[in-house]
């Protein structure tokens, strides 16, 4: 394929990593295009966000659906019907429905705020703290049907110091997300042009 990868972003909240993807395809350093940016939630930051940087935007509210089945249906069709190369999904905190995942195989990437297999789920960086690890960070990998258990891409540590808490360990990985998932995101582009 010669042609930019077309990219669908999952969010729920702030969006700052998603942010950061966008950037770097504005500085040219991730050759992809964005064609929509989804969220469960349609106060989500993430998508205030992506109207500043004129990103088509579509809210699917989890609340507005009577049960999970009827929501994970709603969000399947409108990913069908966008047909991207990849789905990235960037602080999205709800499980994909298992036909999801199959109905696109190898083309749905996450990132996980800690060192994979270690601590997957949520509080990861109070678990962190609370285990005393010396070592942390930040994970892509590829969405199979487990929690954060897909095929690993790429990882990013840190040294945990004496004085971090929770707040400031969050904002170290995520300055370290913020580097890797737009190199990945390039990784995978190049791969699928070749
Ligand atoms: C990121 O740290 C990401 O790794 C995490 O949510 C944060 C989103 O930050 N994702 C998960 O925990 C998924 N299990 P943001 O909303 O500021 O981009």
């Amino acid at each position: 394929m010669t042609q930019k990868p077309r990219l669908v972003i999952l969010l729920s909240g702030n969006g700052s990593i998603f942010e950061a993807i966008v950037d770097a395809i504005e500085a040219e350093r991730l050759n992809a295009e964005i064609l929509m940016v989804i969220s469960d939630n349609p106060n989500a930051y993430g998508l205030t966000r992506a109207r500043l940087h004129k990103l088509n935007t579509q809210s699917i509210n989890a609340k507005e659906y009577p049960d999970k089945n009827a929501f994970q249906s709603a969000l399947k069709e409108a990913l069908l019907g966008l047909n991207p190369d990849f789905i990235v999904l960037s602080g999205f905190m709800r499980i994909l429905a298992p036909d999801i995942i199959r109905a696109f195989p190898k083309r749905i990437v996450n990132i996980h705020p800690s060192l994979l297999p270690k601590y997957p789920g949520l509080h990861t960086h109070e678990r962190v703290l609370a285990a005393g690890d010396k070592k942390h960070g930040t994970t892509v990998h590829f969405v199979d049907e487990g929690l954060d258990t897909g095929p690993i891409i790429a990882q990013q540590e840190l040294t945990v110091l004496a004085k971090d808490t929770v707040q400031n360990l969050e904002q170290r990985v995520k300055a370290l997300e913020k580097r890797l998932y737009p190199e990945v995101l390039q990784q995978l582009a190049d791969l699928q042009s070749t």
